[in-house]
């Protein structure tokens, strides 16, 4: 049967006014939550199982704990991955006003130093005096920043160092963070801001997408430059005048 002529100026249904990207993200967005739960559940359980077989010598023991060990890591891994899908989907809607970069990113390489100094990485910042406010979402800005400074650590591994900077450049403000890890080959550097591209074992790939959507939606850039042997260098431009 063919479909009837709707009538003119027929109101559209709700579903089909709305944008087809947001159904589809909230669609997602459910999924991610009933996978969500009996993962919690999961882990919650692996934690007790854990403790059962804790402290056991014999082989048959240390085995099965290696086992709850994988699969622990695994749920680990599963709820990052969903955390990142979810904070990718999820529209963002951001509230900007003018902030002092140099105070943002002070509270934020203090977030993060605990965790440089972990892996034994230093963490270094310089802010050029007299930086002028600008209009940000800190949230969104932090957490794209904290993608970058998570980024340089992975690549770091136990050694070397995270650079932040903090400079004008023009109408902009620039914030580089710099590392001294192993750079990106220039093959894979075409790739990196692909939705799910990850060199990583165990890599979401949506950390860098991610971090440049908010930058553009600031109306700002996401650029990196690197060198194999040398290191990488993420360049955000912000603009002072909003709009
Ligand atoms: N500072 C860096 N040094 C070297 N490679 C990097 C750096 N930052 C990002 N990359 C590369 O970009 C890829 C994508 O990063 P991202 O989108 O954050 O996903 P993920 O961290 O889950 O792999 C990484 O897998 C890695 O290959
Ligand atoms: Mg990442």
């Amino acid at each position: 049967m063919s479909n009837p002529v709707p009538p003119e100026n027929a109101p559209e249904s709700e579903a089909e006014s709305e944008d087809p990207i947001l159904s589809l993200s909230k669609l997602a967005g459910g999924l991610v939550h009933e996978i969500r739960n009996p993962l919690s559940t999961m882990n919650m359980n692996l934690q007790l199982l854990l403790e059962d077989w804790e402290g056991g010598e014999s082989p048959k023991e240390q085995r099965t704990l290696k086992k709850i060990r994988t699969l622990q890591r695994e749920v680990k891994r599963l709820e990052g991955i969903l955390g990142d899908f979810l904070r990718f989907t999820r529209g963002h809607r951001l509230e900007k006003e003018p902030q002092s970069v140099a105070a943002l990113l002070q509270e934020l390489v203090e977030f993060f130093s605990p965790e440089a100094e972990k892996h034994g990485l230093s963490l270094r910042l310089s802010v050029e005096p007299s930086l002028p406010a600008v209009p940000v979402d800190r949230d969104y800005l932090k957490q794209a920043l904290l993608n970058l400074f998570l980024n340089a650590q992975q690549a770091l591994g136990r050694r070397g160092e995270i650079f932040v900077r903090a400079r004008r450049d023009d109408d902009c403000v620039a914030i580089e963070v710099i590392d001294n890890g192993p750079g990106i080959p220039s093959d894979r550097l075409a790739r990196i801001f692909e939705v799910y591209y990850s060199s990583r074992r165990g890599g979401s790939g949506l950390g860098l997408p991610l971090a440049r959507r908010i930058i553009e939606e600031h109306g700002g850039t996401l650029t990196v430059q690197s060198e194999v042997g040398q290191g990488t260098d993420f360049t955000i431009r912000l603009p002072i005048d909003a709009d």
